[in-house]
């Protein structure tokens, strides 16, 4: 995955991405159902890829960490996340690389951040060494299902990339086992969002960041960019308008 590009795109969406977040708040709201009613007593939490800083305020209430920290590689989704929780520490890194010592965080959570990885297995590895013993990893993410309709879609025009892939359930079970977490809970919601145009989705996952594309080489041109609109809207369109299906996936896993 080319860091920069991710997060050079997070950068310019870093303004619009709340008013098109709805998927994502939805995904951490649910996701954050499963933090204990009491903190406890918990030193050091991090939100990784927190992007503008939704799940921030949600886990100093009820984890009361003493050292809460917002990390992303984007600059400009950080100042964000800054503006929603004044006293959080901010961390601009990689969640491959994660830039804390070892045995040094009890709660490691993460809300659809983790599908920009390059493999889950490395990621998995990183979070079990920076993870207190008996530490605890959030997240959501989504599976290879998501945004099937669109995948197909370009299929009808060219053979090339146009849909990020997603890692299987697999994938992360493994990572999970070699990397020495305990899978403690895992859960799958299939989402089905509908537009009225399959244009607005396009437009919806630019606004959100979610726009590079791994391996895409040049851009489109505008009539292939029509077509391949035509035969989402030919194909799946219906009275409820076009489907867009999303594969979301939450883990809690232990070190
Ligand atoms: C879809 S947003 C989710 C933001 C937030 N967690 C939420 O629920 O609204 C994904 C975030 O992950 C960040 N991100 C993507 N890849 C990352 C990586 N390798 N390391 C750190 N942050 C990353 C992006 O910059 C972006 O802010």
């Amino acid at each position: 995955m080319n860091k920069l590009a991710v997060a050079r795109s997070f950068d310019r969406a870093a303004a619009s991405y709340d008013q098109a977040a709805h998927l994502q708040r939805r995904v951490a709201d649910r996701l954050l159902e499963a933090l204990p009613a009491q903190g406890g007593a918990v030193e050091s939490v991090v939100d990784l890829g927190t992007g503008t800083g939704y799940c921030l305020p949600i886990l100093q209430q009820t984890l009361q960490p003493k050292v809460l920290t917002a990390l992303d590689l984007s600059p400009a989704m950080l100042r964000r996340a800054q503006l929603r929780c004044p006293e959080v520490r901010l961390v601009q890194a990689d969640l491959e690389n994660l830039p804390f010592a070892a045995a040094s965080q009890d709660w490691l959570v993460s809300s659809l951040a983790v599908q920009w990885l390059t493999t889950a297995e490395h990621f998995l590895v990183e979070a079990q060494r920076v993870l207190r013993p008996g530490g605890r990893l959030l997240f959501a993410t989504l599976g290879p299902d998501t945004l099937k309709e669109l995948r197909w879609a370009w299929t009808q025009i060219d053979d090339h990339p146009h849909v990020n892939t997603f890692f299987k359930e697999d994938e992360w079970h493994l990572g999970a086992q070699s990397a020495g977490l305990r899978v403690l809970r895992h859960e799958q919601e299939p989402v089905t969002l509908y537009y009225h145009q399959p244009a607005q989705l396009l437009s919806e996952l630019k606004q959100l960041g979610a726009s590079h594309v791994e391996g895409r080489q040049g851009g489109v041109s505008p009539l292939a960019f029509r077509r391949m609109l035509g035969h989402y809207q030919r194909r799946f369109g219906s009275e409820q308008g076009c489907p867009a299906h999303w594969q979301v996936s939450y883990w809690m896993m232990q070190a």
